[in-house]
């Protein structure tokens, strides 16, 4: 049975690396959910295990993301991906599931849309500004399979009664997340993350310090090489999230991959339409393991810069 000590650095974008503890619970549980004498991969969507499990899951993350009584938070399925085209069949009145417009829509007065996928949970946000915000849970939330939707009540007016209901949102907040069988083991794992937050980590202020020193640490490395590594990014517009740079030839960065995961640094390949590489340090990734990249980015210039 693998061990923590045989786990690499994940640096994946996503699936992306979860908290050993939230790993640790899920493996404890698999065989029965305490009391419950089932697993979460088997008891009923119905039933009054899973009914805790989304309420507390429901309720951690309107204390984490601090939603007012102005904001609903449901959970979908479809991925991040979904959203593309959720966000402009119901916000756009009159417009019944369009995905070709004849001019472009009128955006005056628009409500503030935001794909939060890669940095959900990784900092305080200020939801009262937010029109919808959404997020799939696979890079800093647990794994694939649920997405949440954060939307202002008053845009919940703006879907026609064209839709069909499992595209519209309505019937999301109307049926508490669970209009029909929702993907409780995704579910299950972002409650834990959740608690984890909460919890272990003490919430969003104390998870965004972390991070910002996390980063850091790999700016820092780039900034200090003498331009051996290029940021892809302007300093200021810097992600905490997604640390990418090129390295001077395509040949050094395959040297580069092939010798850091040799070291149990694993994913650092760039997205596939950018190149280079990329480091993602979401939430669950340790200290330890950036300190780990840094010093090898250090070792790996000096080496062959
Ligand atoms: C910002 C952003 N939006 C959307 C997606 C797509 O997410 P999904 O695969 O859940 O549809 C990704 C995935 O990498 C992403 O990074």
């Amino acid at each position: 049975m693998a061990t923590v000590a045989d786990r690499v650095f994940n640096f994946s974008a996503g699936p992306a690396v979860l908290p050993v503890t939230v790993l640790e619970r899920a493996r404890e549980e698999l065989l029965g959910l305490p009391g419950v004498g089932m697993s979460v991969l088997e008891i009923s969507h119905r039933s009054k295990p899973f009914d805790e499990i989304l309420d507390r899951t429901l309720a951690a993350l309107n204390q984490l993301l601090g939603v007012g009584d102005d904001h609903e938070v449901v959970l979908l399925q479809g991925g991040a991906s979904l959203q593309f085209a959720m966000v402009p069949m119901n916000l756009l009145p009159g417009q019944p599931g369009a995905a070709k417009w004849p001019s472009l829509p009128d955006v005056g007065q628009s409500p503030l849309v935001c794909d939060a996928s890669s940095d959900f949970l990784s900092r305080p946000v200020d939801i009262a500004r937010y029109g919808l915000l959404y997020a799939c849970a696979q890079k800093n939330a647990g794994i694939a399979g649920v997405t949440t939707v954060v939307i202002r009540k008053d845009l919940l007016e703006r879907s026609g009664e064209h839709l069909p209901a499992m595209l519209d949102y309505r019937t999301f907040v109307s049926k508490g997340s669970r209009p029909n069988t929702p993907p409780v083991f995704a579910i299950y794992i972002l409650g834990l993350v959740c608690d984890w937050l909460l919890n272990d980590v003490g919430g969003l202020e104390e998870v965004a310090r972390r991070n910002a020193a996390k980063a850091a640490l790999l700016y820092e490395a780039i900034d200090a090489s003498g331009g051996f590594y290029q940021g892809h990014a302007e300093p200021a517009c810097r992600s905490e999230m997604n640390v990418t740079f090129r390295l001077p030839t395509p040949e050094l960065e395959q040297a580069f991959l092939a010798e850091a995961l040799a070291q149990g640094l694993s994913d650092l390949k760039g997205h596939r339409s950018v190149g280079g590489i990329r480091a993602s340090v979401y939430n669950a990734m340790p200290v330890e393991g950036v300190q780990s990249l840094r010093d090898f980015m250090n070792d790996f210039r000096n080496a062959k810069g």
